[in-house]
């Protein structure tokens, strides 16, 4: 989704601005502009497709200055075009503006401009708010943003430039991110961290309504009164790196490799000697007592990793346990109040729909805690407690090292809710523990097959489609295996309950026809061969992944992966990352851009 970044200091704003969005390309985009001020004169250059089209343009014209702010843009308002790129600069040129978010009363302020003789020249609503600062500029421009902000509603992290005031930047931000970057003798502003790790570690993350105003040697932080808030400073542990490719062909690959690592940190400190914990974790046995309710509320590979969470609470705490997408829950006056304990997983930490959830629920009372991976991040911050799956930054859109980690936290706070409420005894928490501990060596296993799943996916690159099939737990890795797929490669695909293939899908299934069937379930596993000869007798081409000691299902398929055996419990963590590599082999065969696969964002800021 939109990505802003904003440099202040002694450098050419156009270098630190480039290799900003550079940094942000992972999170998806269709334009890329940025914004100077050299000699109290606005420059603006922006241009549709990848930043590389914008990079060719400046190589010849570049734009001077030591203030700027830059954009990536992911259309919602008008399609992608030079014109509707951001930054977005009012007719007199004296204002520019780039903007995450969505102004909704855009309509009304449009026409009410236009009736004033401001002529747009875009189909968006960011242009609304250059305008609308032109229109209003008192020759302050922090209080003409002040008055501006209580004529606009929506979602904006705004980054502003007034040519009349070239030596600062202000930024602003409600209910999309927006953190301001310190540095010695410049500053910065950054939809995301990546965007400035190279520059510093030292940032304010703004809270809403809050607004910046950066000059090179100083910062402040008001409220919309206007009165200077004391702003407490975040120091980023990302190391630099983290954020880059590192000498693989694809973030993707990277993160994929670095699951092991991941799932070692998320366990860290949670899963020793046979015990589980969670360090800091407000949600205690008494508050345990008064909750008679649990939602599980995520969306797209975090809702999977909701789903197999719902599994492990029914099955270690005995506890009934609704799982939804955020963008259903919150429009269907959920039953949620005081004794409802909302759980919402989310890697970024800043999904539009997954926050909306949390308001709701807590409006209502609930206790909110959240699974997220990012620190300080929206969700953190607004939810009642707060559990970090470390997993290291994400860059890639298909996520990966996330769910792993989502899964193993899921398993922790199932058992120790379990461990609560005396549901889960002793021996079975000493094992679960020992099984997760097992998780890191286990995806290691998986990454070594490499050779065998792109030799597949070489093979097979041409289909046009895809079945998954799995029973139990094997499901929700289906589930989470056909949506890498489907975003990578754009290959279509279905994940079905194997039971429920005969109610239907079975009818797609023709000669030739793909079916994955996860079989790592030992209590389904009779099940499933029936299964996989239904499809069978229908022309199928049998993939079936099963543990050790289940070899010989080869008689009845056509390939067969063998997996480590495990505990069946921990299964939809390492199984997954078969799925994560034959999505990836099949994407790479294609010729598709695998980080950054067309019309998704990493970041879903919008509802
Ligand atoms: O940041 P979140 O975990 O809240 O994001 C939710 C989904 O947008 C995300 O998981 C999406 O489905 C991924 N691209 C899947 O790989």
């Amino acid at each position: 989704m939109c990505g802003i970044v904003g440099y202040i200091g002694d450098k050419q704003a156009q270098d630190v601005l480039i290799s900003g969005l550079s940094r942000l390309e992972y999170r998806g985009y269709d334009s890329a502009g940025i914004a100077t001020i050299e000699d109290d004169a606005l420059r603006v250059e922006k241009k549709k497709g990848r930043l590389v089209n914008l990079e060719n343009i400046l190589e010849k014209t570049p734009l001077s200055g030591k203030v700027g702010i830059g954009h990536t843009r992911w259309a919602t308002h008008g399609v992608p075009s030079d014109l509707n790129a951001h930054p977005h600069a009012s007719v007199n040129r004296e204002i520019a503006v780039v903007h995450n978010g969505i102004i909704e009363n855009y309509m009304p302020l449009k026409e009410e401009l236009k009736s004033q003789g401001h002529i747009f020249v875009s189909d968006t609503d960011t242009e609304v708010i250059a305008h609308l600062l032109n229109a209003l500029y008192t020759g302050d421009i922090v209080e003409t943003v002040q008055i501006a902000m209580g004529k606009m509603k929506g979602s904006y992290a705004l980054g502003i430039l007034c040519a009349n005031e070239p030596d600062k930047i202000v930024a602003v931000r409600k209910d999309s991110p927006l953190i301001v970057g310190l540095g010695n003798g410049e500053n910065f502003i950054a939809s995301d961290i990546p965007a400035i790790l190279n520059y510093t570690r030292e940032v304010y993350l703004l809270d809403n309504g809050e607004i910046a105003v950066l000059t090179k040697d100083n910062i402040q932080v008001l409220n919309i009164a206007g009165e200077i808030i004391d702003k407490e400073i975040f120091v980023v542990d990302w190391d630099p790196g983290a954020a880059e490719k590192e000498g693989y062909d694809h973030f993707m690959m990277k993160e994929m490799v670095e699951q092991p690592k991941a799932m070692m940190e998320a366990l860290m400190g949670r899963c020793c000697e046979s015990s589980i914990s969670f360090t800091g974790l407000k949600l205690n046995e008494e508050m345990m007592k008064q909750i008679n309710r649990i939602q599980i509320v995520a969306c797209g590979t975090a809702y999977h990793a909701g789903m197999v969470g719902k599994y492990y609470f029914e099955k270690f705490a005995r506890i009934s346990v609704e799982a939804e997408v955020a963008s259903e829950y919150r429009y269907k006056n959920p039953i949620v109040d005081k004794n409802t304990l909302l759980i919402v997983i989310s890697q970024s930490g800043e999904t539009a729909d997954t926050l909306a959830a949390i308001r709701l629920a807590k409006d209502r009372g609930a206790w909110v805690l959240a699974v997220t991976n990012v620190v300080g991040s929206s969700i953190a911050r607004e939810a009642d407690d707060v559990i970090y799956t470390n997993a290291g930054p994400e860059i890639a859109v298909a996520s990966t090292k996330a769910y792993v980690t989502q899964v193993g936290c899921m398993m922790l706070l199932a058992s120790y809710l379990g461990k609560l409420n005396g549901k889960l005894g002793k021996a079975d928490a000493a094992r679960i523990c020992h099984s997760l501990m097992m998780t890191p060596g286990l995806i290691d296993k998986a990454l070594e097959t490499q050779e065998v799943i792109k030799a597949f996916a070489d093979k097979n690159h041409k289909i046009y489609d895809l079945f998954y099939m799995g029973r139990g737990l094997d499901l929700y890795t289906c589930m989470e295996g056909s949506l890498k797929l489907k975003e990578i490669s754009y290959i279509h695909s279905e994940a079905y309950a194997a039971g429920e293939l005969k109610h239907g899908p079975i009818a797609l299934i023709e000669e030739g026809t793909i079916v994955v069937a996860m079989c790592t379930q030992e209590n389904v596993f009779e099940k499933m061969l029936s299964n996989i000869k239904e499809v069978k007798a229908r022309g199928a081409h049998v993939l079936a992944i099963v543990q050790e000691g289940h070899e010989d299902i080869a008689s009845e398929v056509d390939e067969v992966w063998v997996i480590p055996n495990m505990d069946d419990d921990i299964t939809p963590i390492p199984a997954v990352v078969y799925l994560q590599l034959l999505a990836y082999y099949l994407a790479v065969a294609r010729g598709c851009d695998v980080d950054k696969p067309k019309n998704l964002a990493k970041s879903v800021t919008v509802e």
